[in-house]
């Protein structure tokens, strides 16, 4: 069982996969109950999972060996109402749950992600293709986040503002918010949605989740998570799951009115439909979208730290993160002598079998992922952009593998104003850091951003508001990876929205500012003065 479209590359190379991967397999789908080639429901709500979706089945494959893994019946339009119907409900109960024990809740699935760690990481790697120590950090990801939710949970409070009134207190408070609908990406299918509902939990909302299409098992695997632990608990039915098209699926929930809010994780072009959806119905979004993220490196810096932080940005996840380092501009001085360490870590880049120790990169995540590589390579050098590494496809084992590239670019190839969601980086030299604070900043999207300098004054002025002006900027530490306890989001077009630590919980959840009058007059606030007879006489009692 092969997928069915075929590459159409000319440029390639071949790769040969060792033979261990295929009889992993079974053991890796066997610890959630599932079958390699079986059919499997991909809706669930109430605390079980729908045995006759209305939706049509998708296949979901290993990128490893193009084989397919399953099939997974999705939610049509009536699912997904009734989803909606089922998660309004659950509010009601959720919501009057005190939220230090909504937080008890996420303690238990943070211990059960402890305890399924390891399955789940293989079947990331699996479904997914990022190689399984970044699989383990995922489900670490979603640890600490339930963590940080739990702690959250005695912490939603507001403020109490000086009045300018005599006699009157003037404060705001959280309320719970409603459904959330989370629709998450398949690079990170545990970990970015969990940032949403792990927050959105404790604050009282109840979830109804669309993952990616082409990660479903994964998204089945952490539903029946969520079942062992809520199951009979005053949690059942507040997580529910909608596998299907984002025409369907997706559009359903966007017009659903019953939806106060969407976290959305994507494309700018799904940004865009999700925005002008939610602007239609005045509802909210949290959105996640597009990143095309610079590492600066001036001559002054740790250039060790800065080749292994712009190896792991660049080639990490195979170049499929949000924060993937995408450009990397260096200070001329040491612009050929970095390339060049940077070329000889580049060769020694293990690619292949995602479950494999010693791979450091396994496959893209899918054939249209091959062709964007491939499309996006023709592209760049129709403007003009030169290969100095990789560029080829690797056939041979059936599944998606690609080299990791590096291009010679300009600055003014329109192509670097994209995101091309592959490994491929493009070099920049600058003569200054105005000239690369400028470069940094002069694309459409807002993401993540590094500097690597020794410099006191050069750090303060990339990060002062001059500097650069995306929703990550770091120093000596690369655009990827980052921690949760951290706001993560970004600016322009990658969407605004900040989910994870920080105060990103504010998010989820009803703001309310209260004024309330002790006195026993009744001051207008700015001063104004409207004395209808009527009522200053009953207030003096006359
Ligand atoms: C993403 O690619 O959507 O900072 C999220 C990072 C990870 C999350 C990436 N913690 O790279």
């Amino acid at each position: 069982m092969r997928a069915n479209t075929a590459l159409t590359q000319s440029e390639t190379k071949s790769i040969q996969l060792n033979h261990s991967h295929n009889a992993n397999v079974r053991g890796i789908l066997d610890a959630f109950g599932l079958a390699a080639g079986s059919t499997v429901s991909g809706v669930a709500y109430g605390g079980g999972f729908t045995s006759a979706p209305t939706g049509e089945a998708l296949e979901t494959h290993d990128p490893t060996t193009g084989e397919v893994l399953a099939y997974v019946k999705t939610a049509g339009h009536p699912d997904v109402s009734r989803v909606a119907a089922e998660a309004a409900k659950a509010f009601e109960r959720w919501r009057l749950v005190p939220p230090p024990q909504r937080g008890e809740i996420v303690r238990r699935l943070s211990d059960a992600f402890r305890r399924r760690k390891e399955d789940l990481a293989l079947l990331i790697s699996l479904e997914n293709g990022k190689i399984l120590s970044e699989a383990r950090g995922e489900v670490q990801e979603v640890i600490d986040i339930c963590d940080l939710a739990v702690g959250q949970s005695r912490q939603l409070f507001g403020h109490v503002i000086a009045s300018e009134r005599r006699d009157h207190q003037l404060l705001e408070q959280w309320h719970p918010l409603g459904v959330v609908g989370i629709i998450s990406a398949f690079n990170f299918p545990v970990a970015v949605p969990g940032w949403g509902w792990a927050l959105a939990l404790v604050c009282g909302d109840t979830i109804v989740w669309k993952p990616s299409s082409l990660t479903p098992l994964v998204s089945i695997a952490v539903q029946q998570i969520f079942h062992e632990v809520t199951g009979g608990t005053e949690a059942e039915g507040v997580f529910s799951l909608v596998i299907g098209k984002g025409g369907v699926v997706g559009e359903a929930l966007l017009s659903d009115t019953r939806l106060p809010l969407i976290q959305a994780t994507g494309s700018c072009a799904l940004g865009e439909r999700v925005s002008v959806a939610l602007a239609k119905r005045s509802g909210r979004a949290i959105l996640e979208l597009g990143g095309n993220n610079a590492v600066v490196v001036m001559a002054d810096a740790d250039l060790n730290l800065a080749i292994r932080a712009v190896v792991f940005g660049a080639v990490g996840t195979a170049g499929q993160r949000c924060t993937t380092t995408r450009r990397l501009i260096l200070h001329r001085p040491i612009h050929e002598p970095f390339l060049e360490r940077l070329i000889a870590a580049y060769r020694t880049v293990r690619i292949g079998d995602p479950l494999d120790e010693q791979t450091l990169m396994g496959p893209l995540i899918s054939l249209d992922a091959v062709s964007e590589y491939e499309q996006g390579l023709a592209e760049i050098q129709r403007q003009g952009g030169q290969i100095i590494y990789g560029g080829k496809v690797l056939v041979g084992g059936g599944g998606y593998f690609v080299e990791p590239t590096i291009v010679r670019s300009k600055a003014d190839m329109p192509i670097c104003r994209e995101e091309v969601f592959a490994p491929i980086l493009h070099v920049f030299a600058v003569d200054t850091l105005e000239e690369a604070i400028e470069l940094n900043n002069a694309v459409p999207q807002g993401l993540s951003s590094a500097l690597f300098t020794t410099n006191l004054s050069t750090t303060e002025r990339w990060l002062s508001s001059t500097g650069s002006d995306c929703g990550i900027a770091n120093v000596n530490a690369g655009t990827s990876g980052a921690e949760i306890g951290g706001a993560f989001g970004g600016e322009k077009a990658t969407g605004g929205g900040r989910q994870a630590g920080s105060d990103a919980w504010k998010g989820y959840m009803r703001r309310q500012t209260c004024t309330i009058n002790y006195g026993e007059d009744l001051p207008f606030a700015q001063g104004v003065r409207f004395e209808a007879e009527q009522a200053t006489r009953k207030r003096s009692g006359s």
